[in-house]
């Protein structure tokens, strides 16, 4: 049996560090365990908290993107837009129709949703972030997909995919592998700029595709405590320090550490973390410099990888058809 990672991207807001980190670089380091690794863009998910369609289609733009700028190579990966590919959208009604609306009831991301509503308890949920599960099974299940690269935040999601291939399993026949999840941020909780987890809803984000200009700005906001150069600094809990060990060696973690002992002042210390971060990222930003001066590669990529999927994607399409009695009249 095929080894197939799959990962979804859902396409809101600008790319950070956080995601960086936390996702795209390890998610692209995975693709040669496997024999096949498919990252798309979830540009259907991404409507479902999100009515702005200029920033939906920015952000489809600058997602894409960063993964080729990371190194995401589209000859050995492939690489699509949920949307090119109609028959995901197929996929996910048969799957509601096998999907027990109890699990759903069950789902976190929908409870915390509602957990604030008193009288009217469904009060502001559509069935967009209703069926935001059934819709991910579609996209993993359509593809077979046997490995899942998610953040803690999604475990629950690839057990309720798991839970719903088993039963269009069990109803009609085996047609669906079982995915697992591969969970990419156990431990990593990379912190923002307040020092809470980086996120684009707590606007504490550093920006992966930004100038060096920008870059440093992002850095020089760092928050920190009120300590004058020459005092003694403490390593635990300081965002810098932290972020610094994202990107540094061992060895320069450790001087890094003695400076904070002999009372380094934070105006040093930000700059150090610059330097590492902008020697990590500067070949990302030349690529994407380059990627993006090219106004049409982006939709001839994304085509060419809606294309070469669509061909398996009608092929489990039609086969489901088939199962479910929706055959070609004869
Ligand atoms: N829900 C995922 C997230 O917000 C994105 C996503 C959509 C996804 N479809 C997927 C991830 C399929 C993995 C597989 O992070």
């Amino acid at each position: 049996m095929k080894k197939r990672i799959l990962t979804g991207i859902t396409t809101t807001g600008t790319p950070h560090i956080g995601n960086y980190l936390g996702a795209i670089k390890p998610a692209i380091n995975l693709a040669s365990d496997f024999d096949e690794s498919f990252y798309f863009l979830a540009d259907y998910h991404a409507i479902i908290k999100n009515s702005d369609s200029n920033a939906v289609g920015q952000s489809v733009e600058d997602i894409a993107l960063a993964w080729l700028s990371c190194g995401l190579d589209t000859n050995k990966s492939f690489f699509y837009r949920q949307s090119d590919v109609p028959e995901i959208l197929e996929l996910s009604w048969i799957l509601s129709c096998v999907t027990a609306k109890g699990l759903m009831n069950r789902s976190h991301a929908y409870k915390s949703a509602t957990s604030m509503n008193t009288d009217e308890e469904d009060k502001g949920i559509t069935m967009g972030l209703f069926s935001y599960p059934v819709l991910m099974a579609a996209d993993i299940l359509m593809f077979n997909a046997t490995h899942v690269p998610v953040g803690n935040d999604q475990i629950q999601h690839i057990e309720m995919t798991r839970d719903i291939a088993g039963r269009f399993n069990h109803i009609y026949k085996k047609t669906f592998e079982l995915p697992e999840a591969i969970i990419q941020d156990k431990n990593n909780t990379v912190p923002g700029i307040d020092g809470r987890k980086m996120s684009k809803s707590y606007k504490n984000i550093i920006p992966l595709l930004s100038s060096e200009k920008q870059l440093k700005k992002s850095i020089l906001k760092i928050v920190t405590n009120s300590l004058e150069p020459g005092d003694p600094k403490d390593t635990k809990d300081c965002t810098i320090h932290s972020l610094y060990t994202y990107f540094a060696s061992k060895d320069e973690v450790d001087e890094l550490t003695n400076a904070y002992k002999e009372g380094i002042g934070w105006g040093d210390a930000k700059n150090m973390l610059f330097d590492v971060i902008n020697r990590d990222i500067a070949p990302i930003r030349n690529k994407y410099e380059t990627l993006s001066s090219d106004k049409t590669l982006i939709n001839d990529l994304l085509s060419d990888g809606a294309s070469k999927v669509r061909i398996s994607a009608k092929e489990m399409i039609s086969n489901l058809r088939d199962s479910i009695g929706i055959k070609i009249i004869s």
